[in-house]
């Protein structure tokens, strides 16, 4: 086809470069953020007198016309005509005529790609509060209607100490409740308006800057118009966040998908959420939980596709630049997706407390508690962990609990163990006296979960 800007040249463009080269194949979806964009910098051209007032209104109402084409799935975007922009630009000059070759004045795509990639990531990262968000009170329903629940907390998967189900699922709620902070503080670096830095160096026509960003609701302007068009920095730190939430997902999923095996039983998920097997009758598959699991690396690998993309490059801006959209769109659509599946998950697990109940009666969990009463006593810490994994090491041999053993078996391992150690041999005792902050205490953990809902 014949060039696009085409006053320089003579020659056409190979087909194979046009199909090699376009983007709006992939950037068409920028569509809303680039059109509202368009409609600010034609409003301020006009404020100012760059182009007439008339023609700016002529500007708007086309855009306006092809903003609800593009709504209702009217508008035909054309290959050839390579990105976004050119599509919305070409189909304004054929549909108002010469008005609608003023508008790329004092602009070039450079600051309007820009301008539309932070547009389009502050919005994305608005609904992504809004799912995190939607996540993080299923979490909190889960442990408001379990709270009584005590099951084994573990450390390198082993049995390691009792613990409330709803302390483990607020850890689930603090490491979203970052992902949330972490999103709130990088859409300030995001609510920085580019537009006004042309290709790179300013435009000379007497622009309003400040009108632009008021109108677009940002923040600030930039403050160098050559970082402005060649930085990305903005989505490369969207990816960090995403890719940080999608392993928080990541983590949920596999121990979702380790409770629901028969050898832990802890949790059965929802028949709406599991499948079956093409072959063995009896499979009730997580597939939703591992697919989460398995859609993080494509989130962590958007990440490294962006820094590896950026590292290389010059100022300003360089075409490699094109490169950030695929995966970050990927990104934003994968978390997204996976924030709204899990929300809506979780409420159709059911909890096996009964199972989860059994296994805290396993694995010597109340060992520690046991070690600290001597403590308390006056024994070292060192001398009444050896004393104590010597009591474990016996019940061991004679396949026999803790709490199996009588008052003068425990003393013959250590004198200072006295007839109320019996009641700390109880999961409800060992989690009762983690009573501080933080702690797995129910005390605790209700106020955690009060301090939770408000913050939702
Ligand atoms: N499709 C381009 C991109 O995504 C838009 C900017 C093009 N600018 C240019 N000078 N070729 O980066």
């Amino acid at each position: 086809m014949s060039k696009l800007w085409g006053g320089r040249f003579e020659g056409e463009t190979d087909d194979l470069v046009e199909a090699f080269s376009e983007s709006v194949s992939f950037d068409a979806r920028l569509a809303p953020w680039d059109i509202r964009g368009s409609i600010a910098h034609a409003r301020m051209l006009g404020a100012r007198k760059i182009i007439s007032k008339s023609d700016a209104d002529k500007i708007i109402r086309g855009l306006k016309e092809i903003a609800k084409e593009i709504a209702d799935g009217s508008f035909r975007f054309d290959t050839r005509l390579e990105d976004v922009h050119t599509n919305i630009e070409a189909a304004l000059v054929q549909r108002i005529g010469e008005p609608g070759k003023r508008l790329h004045t004092g602009r070039s795509r450079n600051d309007q790609i820009a301008l539309d990639m932070r547009l389009w990531a502050r919005d994305q990262v608005d609904a992504t509060l809004g799912q995190i968000r939607g996540l993080q009170a299923a979490l909190v329903a889960l442990a408001e209607e379990y709270f009584e629940v005590i099951l084994p907390g573990f450390t390198h998967l082993q049995h390691a100490q009792p613990v409330l189900l709803a302390h483990h699922l607020l850890a689930y709620f603090d490491m979203f409740a970052r992902d949330r902070e972490r999103f709130r503080e990088l859409r300030h670096r995001i609510n920085v308006m580019p537009l006004g830095s042309a290709a790179l160096a300013g435009t000379p026509h007497s622009i309003d800057r400040a009108q632009v960003a008021r109108e677009l609701e940002f923040e600030a302007v930039s403050t160098n118009s050559m970082d402005a068009v060649s930085d990305r920095d903005f989505l490369i730190e969207f990816c960090a966040a995403a890719a940080l939430a999608m392993t928080h997902l990541s983590r949920l999923s596999e121990e979702l998908v380790l409770w629901s095996t028969p050898e832990f039983g802890f949790i059965e998920i929802g028949d709406a959420f599991t499948t079956g097997s093409s072959i063995m009758p009896q499979k009730k598959n997580p597939d939703i939980a591992e697919l989460v699991r398995g859609k993080t690396g494509r989130v962590t690998g958007a990440l490294v596709a962006l820094l590896t993309t950026m590292k290389g490059l010059p100022l300003t801006y360089n075409r490699d630049l094109q490169e950030d959209k695929e995966p970050v769109f990927d990104a934003s659509d994968t978390l997204q997706a996976c924030l709204t599946i899990m929300a809506r998950m979780l409420p159709t697990i059911g909890i096996n407390a009964a199972r989860m109940s059994a296994a805290t009666q396993q694995g010597f969990m109340e060992a520690t508690d046991l070690a600290d009463y001597l403590v308390e006593r006056g024994v070292s810490f060192r001398e009444a962990h050896e004393t104590v994994g010597k009591a474990v090491l016996y019940c061991v041999r004679l396949e026999k609990r803790l709490s199996d053993l009588s008052l003068p078996e425990m003393q013959s391992f250590s004198p200072y163990f006295g007839p109320e150690v019996i009641k700390l041999l109880s999961p409800n005792t060992t989690v009762r006296r983690r009573n501080h902050p933080g702690g797995t205490a129910p005390a605790r953990v209700r106020s955690a979960l009060r301090r939770a809902k408000r913050s939702l």
